[in-house]
């Protein structure tokens, strides 16, 4: 049976890539995690309890035999002892990031240092795997925001220079750079995937979706980030492609299920893969649609992005034809996806505190 490393598990988009490998596939998985960055046990948990909610998926209730979880902070290397709780793996999903821009911005280095650390603790250990007992892939998850801001009507290809414009998207453009080195000296069998901003279940409250959702949900108001002139009127509204975590999921299990990850000398180039979302949504429609999908009423403010959130780019955006040549279809509508997340938050507001 394939077996599954996914670092990050307890992590928001973590968790939904365990629930869609379980519920679309036989797949043995290997959740790590600090549990002490973002993580939360509770979201491997609700997965694993999934069952109880959906009497449909009968096969649920064997789940927790298919699923391992280790804690394991990576910034500390694996010990021969991990190594054999780990155990045989065909893939290996690097996930595991400190992930939030505002808290890469008031802490740098030690979130700097953390993405570095991980990252290199992982291709430690793939490097050493791999004399011996070889996973055939490692595939690393990144962002559209290594590449900075993209112009109105541009959207990135796979392989651009980066540009990052906050510690955290330059964080991850280290780790890229580390593992195109690694797979330039060491022949490993390394890919990396960029993917644009992510919506779904149990994200993190400081996120954007749950903060307008509980915002609205008090009848508060939302700042939304634009340009603005000296006046204060909007120049342009910052916007984004979203995506749910099941379509980023399932782009991954498409990616290692059907691509090759060659390695340096098999071929000039290693693999990357952009994962889109489904259409540009400036900020203020999204705030809207998240709104409307509560049914509550939106009092939103503009604020200016330059002052307000320094390092932010109004605009990220990545080409998907890659993956659309290759056959790979997302199976979630964002709308639909979007109203579904925001319903259950809704339902389960417990998810929506700090
Ligand atoms: N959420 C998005 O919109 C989005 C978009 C593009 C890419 N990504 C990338 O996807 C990945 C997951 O993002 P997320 O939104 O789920 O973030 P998250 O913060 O919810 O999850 C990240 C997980 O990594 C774990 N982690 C961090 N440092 C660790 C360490 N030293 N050792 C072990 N575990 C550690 C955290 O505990 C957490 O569970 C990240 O790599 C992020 O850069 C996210």
């Amino acid at each position: 049976v394939t077996r599954v490393l996914l670092t990050g598990a307890g992590g928001f988009v973590g968790h939904h890539t365990l629930e869609h490998f379980l519920t679309t596939t036989d797949w043995e998985i290997v959740c790590l995690d600090s549990f002490r960055h973002r993580g939360k046990t509770d979201r491997i948990r609700e997965v694993l309890d999934a069952h109880i909610d959906n009497p449909d998926w009968i096969d649920a209730e064997d789940w927790s035999q298919r699923v391992r979880v280790l804690t394991h902070d990576l910034r500390a290397p694996i010990s021969p002892q991990l190594d054999s709780e780990i155990g045989y793996v065909n893939y290996v999903i690097s996930m595991a990031s400190e992930s939030h821009v505002d808290r890469s911005c008031v802490e740098p280095r030690p979130f700097v240092e953390n993405n570095v650390a991980l990252v290199l603790t992982l291709l430690e250990w793939m490097r050493e795997r791999f004399r011996f007992d070889k996973p055939q892939k490692f595939l690393h998850v990144s962002t559209d925001e290594v590449y900075g801001p993209a112009q109105v009507g541009f959207n990135h290809v796979e392989g651009e220079p980066h540009r990052p414009s906050n510690p955290y998207s330059a964080s991850k453009a280290c780790q890229e750079s580390i593992i195109y080195s690694y797979w330039r000296t060491f022949g490993l069998p390394l890919g990396i995937s960029n993917t644009m901003n992510i919506i779904g279940e149990r994200q993190d409250p400081e996120k954007f979706v749950p903060l307008v959702l509980s915002r609205v949900a008090r009848g508060e108001t939302v700042k939304i980030h634009a340009s603005v002139d000296e006046h204060g009127r909007p120049v342009s509204i910052g916007s984004r492609y979203y995506l749910h975590a099941r379509n980023q999921a399932d782009a991954l299990k498409f990616l290692l299920e059907t691509q090759p990850f060659p390695r340096y000398g098999d071929r000039a180039s290693m693999g990357r893969w952009n994962v889109v979302g489904e259409r540009e949504i400036d900020n203020l429609r999204m705030a809207q649609m998240i709104a409307d999908f509560a049914g509550s009423k939106l009092d939103y403010e503009l604020a200016d992005f330059h002052s307000s959130r320094p390092g932010h780019d109004l605009r990220y955006a990545l080409d998907g034809g890659k993956m659309t040549r290759l056959g790979w279809t997302p199976p979630v509508p964002l709308a639909e996806s979007l109203e579904r997340t925001v319903r259950w938050t809704l339902d389960h507001p417990n998810w929506l505190l700090p």
